[in-house]
This record gives structure tokens, sequence and C-alpha cells, in this order.
């Protein structure tokens, strides 16, 4: 097959901006491909993925519900398997590789921000999905990893899972934890959704300060009122879009082996948002 195709698995993914962001790549690059996305019932995952690889398709993004069902049907990298989530697999293998670009897209964007996280003290807020790719990827460079979460039970559970084998100091508590941590970190990510439906923030001004980088997760709105707060005190401030942008990127890279033209996927995305 000369043709390309790549792909994204969830359910629902009606709403993905996956679609333009990748093939404005295949554009710039003038690859002859397509990214299309399915939406299998959730009971047939695993006839999806077999069926992805019998048909030659030639990589797959999983979003909710099945990053955690597709680590099963493939063989995961290292930090993939360690998250315990797949969101990108690459069929070029018998059994297809499945790796975790969450994870390594908040890295990337930190680093397009020239933002250094070695020898860092970070705070993550949130505990579900998304705080546990990010708190993951923090504790391979940081040197301590807060995570703190409205249910604090939550916070503490996947800081056990995250220090299990991190090089990082790997703590957990509740939101009332944040006015200890924030004023002394360097790095402070949301990974909860609020910031989404309203305009709210987890993290309230008084405790931010200008020597901090602030990502937050949430994408719509792009300028959420937490990265407002954050630069209006002078700190560095990464929004959702970029975190998004980059997991396309890191997936792209594994699934082609070539470096992503990061700016038109930029453009893409941002047009679509
Ligand atoms: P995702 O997969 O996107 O991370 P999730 O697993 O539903 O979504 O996690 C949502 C996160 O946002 C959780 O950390 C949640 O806190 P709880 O574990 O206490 O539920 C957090 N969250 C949602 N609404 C919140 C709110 N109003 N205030 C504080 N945290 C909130």
């Amino acid at each position: 097959m000369t043709m390309h195709v790549f792909g994204l698995i969830g359910n629902p993914v009606g709403h993905s901006l996956s679609p333009p962001m990748h093939e404005a790549a295949y554009d710039e690059l003038g690859m002859d491909a397509r990214y299309v996305t399915f939406e299998p019932d959730p009971d047939d995952v695993e006839a999806a993925v077999e069926g992805a690889a019998a048909l030659g398709i030639d990589g797959l993004n999983v979003t909710i519900p099945f990053k955690r069902d597709v680590l099963g049907l493939v063989d995961p990298d290292d930090l993939a398997a360690r998250i315990g989530a797949v969101n990108t697999v690459d069929f070029s293998t018998s059994p297809p590789r499945g790796y975790n670009t969450d994870a390594a897209g908040v890295r990337r964007a930190f680093d397009h921000h020239d933002v250094s996280l070695a020898g860092t003290d970070a705070v993550v807020v949130g505990a579900g999905g998304a705080a546990r790719a990010v708190a993951f990827t923090l504790a391979d460079a940081c040197d301590t990893v807060h995570v703190a979460n409205r249910t604090a039970a939550k916070a503490e559970s996947l800081a056990a899972d995250v220090r299990e084998d991190a090089a990082a100091t790997v703590t957990g508590g509740g939101l009332d934890t944040l006015p200890d941590r924030v004023p002394e970190a360097d790095i402070l990510v949301n990974a909860t959704s609020v910031g989404m439906e309203e305009d709210e923030t987890p993290v309230r001004t008084a405790l931010l300060h200008g020597d901090l980088a602030v990502l937050d997760a949430v994408y719509a709105p792009v300028q959420t009122r937490l990265l407002r707060d954050a630069a209006s005190v002078g700190a560095t401030t990464i929004d959702g879009a970029w975190m998004l942008l980059f997991q396309g990127v890191v997936a792209f890279e594994h699934w082609t082996g070539r470096d992503a033209p990061v700016d038109a996927m930029n453009a893409a995305l941002r047009a679509h948002l």
C-alpha cells in the first residue's frame, strides 16, 4: 500500500482535533496519507485493534475509554507500561508497539518553552488519567513531584504508583497542601478539569509567583483563568494546546521515523480551537 492510513479510536471521537493536526503534517511533508477517526463499541476494542492490523493501518491514536484496554493488546514501551495506558499504537511490528505520548508530549511541551525540568520541584493538581501521564513524566526528570487532588486518597494512591521506580521524591495530598507546596515550586501543572466549564482556577493567585512555569492541560478555553493569573505574576505559561500538539508530534515521529513539522501542526491545531 502506498497510501498511509493513521487514525484515532475512542468513543466518542467526534470533537477530535487530531485529524486536522495530523493532515497538516502530511500536507507539509507531501505525504500520501490520511487520518481517520473510528468509534468502536466499547466491547469491540480488541476486534478493532486486530482489524486495524489486518487491514494494514499504519498507526492509531487511542483515547477515552480505550487507553487502558489497548495496553493489554500491544507490546507497550516501558513508560506506557508503568503508566498503565497506551495512546499511540505503531502497527509496523507484530505485535504492534504501544506508547504513551500524552506523557512524552508533556516533556516536549516544556522543552519547547525552554523550561528545564532537571532539579526542579513540581506540583501536579489532579489525580485522574491526565494527571497520571503528567506525574510519571515529571518524576523521570524533576527532583520532587507533589500530587494534590480534591480527593486526597486518589493523590496518595497515584503518588505511590509513581514513586515505585522514580528517582524523584513523590508525595501526594489534598488541595489543602497547595499553600505549602506551590510557593516553593518551580513547575505547576493543572491536570484537573477545573477551568473548562467555568472561569475558575484550582490554585489561587496568591500562591503563584514569577519563578513558576505553569502548564494547564485544559485547552478549551486556551487561555484559562489559571494561565491568566500566572501571567499576571510574571510566571512562564504553557497552554493545553501545546500538550495536545506534542502528543501528536511524538505519535507522528513514532509512526514515520521523521521529525514532525511542528509549526504546521501547531497552526492547524490552533486554527481549529
Ligand atoms: P482526566 O482523565 O481528564 O484526568 P478524570 O480522570 O475524570 O479526567 O479526572 C478529573 C480530575 O479533575 C480529578 O483529579 C478530579 O478530582 P477528584 O479526583 O477529586 O474527582 C478533578 N476535578 C474535577 N472537578 C474538580 C473540581 N471542581 N475541583 C477540584 N478538582 C476537580
